[in-house]
């Protein structure tokens, strides 16, 4: 039996404005994670499982769209082999459709699965590439920051279209994640961004480059160490993604609620709209900050140190 995971990952700096090129911050979240197991069968079909959706079908009955049945079909056909003689099992523990990053994670998880299972050796800038074409399937045209850091699993400061660049956190510092319970598609706040954009393209613009200048300066903050100064950048990110049309009164309400408790910022994180919003926490912060978030409504917190 071969076993692979990938972790969830969470936009920390630049969401939307990377879709234009701008830079953005994103780490893995290791407390959530996905995982698919191989065995060989018998018979010549592939059998997938989805655990988590209680949904057994054989590969060849699935539709082309299929995420899961594409990243197997991909990845077969990048390893050179025939897809067969295989049951491929998925689990995740990692929220979905909540910027967690649960669709790429799956199909990371599928690919370093694979290619256990054949024997063959992937790069992470190919397990990546692989990945990338899946997300093409959930998000239309996704920038590819999510299967970028979940399969590297180290911080990644992205450019769209540029070579990749990982880069060290001088000072681990706390995150809380709360999750505002509304499930926020991405390809719908991509073209309302998208149609904002074509209506106003001097002001989007503008702030798509507010939105990179803070990017860049938190990179050089965590580079050196100054968790101090996160706080403000995340709190300066927000004020810009709600002119740019993606906040909600549930994301509005859990950044109060986290301010109010001690974080020193808050953002929302990933598509907006709904999904997750962040806050940067201490030791000190943390249980109050967490606490907080619940009982302004968050449906679930999950802190966890970003090294
Ligand atoms: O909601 P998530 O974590 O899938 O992130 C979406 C991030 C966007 O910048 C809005 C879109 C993208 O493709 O990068």
């Amino acid at each position: 039996m071969i076993n692979a995971t990938a972790p969830g990952k969470i936009i920390l700096f630049g969401e939307h404005a990377v879709v234009y090129a701008r830079p953005a911050i994103a780490v893995p979240v290791f407390h959530v994670r996905a995982q698919a197991t191989i065995e060989p069968r018998a018979d010549a079909r592939v059998v997938i499982v989805a655990r988590d959706l209680a949904r057994e079908y054989a590969l060849d009955d699935a539709p082309a769209d299929d995420p899961l049945a594409a990243i197997i079909r991909a990845t077969c056909a990048r390893l050179n082999v025939a897809p067969q003689n295989f049951c491929i099992a998925i689990h995740s523990t990692i929220p979905l459709a909540s910027g967690l990053g649960s669709g790429a994670a799956v199909s990371v998880a599928i690919v370093r699965a694979l290619a256990k299972f054949f024997g063959v050796t992937l790069s992470e800038v190919e397990v990546s590439a692989l990945a990338y074409e899946t997300e093409k399937l959930h998000h239309g045209t996704p920038s590819g920051i999510d299967n970028t850091v979940i399969a590297f699993e180290q911080p990644v400061y992205f450019v769209r279209g540029q070579p990749i660049e990982t880069f060290r956190v001088a000072r681990p510092f706390t995150l809380a994640i709360a999750d505002t319970g509304v499930a926020a598609p991405t390809k719908i706040a991509v073209g309302d961004v998208r149609r904002a954009w074509e209506a106003d393209r001097a002001r989007c613009e503008s702030l798509f480059d507010q939105i990179g200048a803070l990017a860049r300066d938190a990179r050089a903050a965590l580079e050196r160490g100054a968790v101090d100064a996160l706080g403000d950048l995340m709190n300066a990110n927000q004020v810009l993604l709600r002119a740019i049309g993606v906040s909600s009164p549930e994301i509005e309400t859990l950044v109060g609620a986290a301010l109010r408790a001690g974080a020193r910022g808050a953002k929302l994180s990933g598509a907006g709209r709904g999904g997750n919003v962040i806050a940067l926490a201490d030791a000190v912060t943390q249980d109050e900050v967490e606490r907080a978030l619940l009982d302004a409504g968050a449906r679930r917190v999950i802190v966890t140190r970003v090294a």
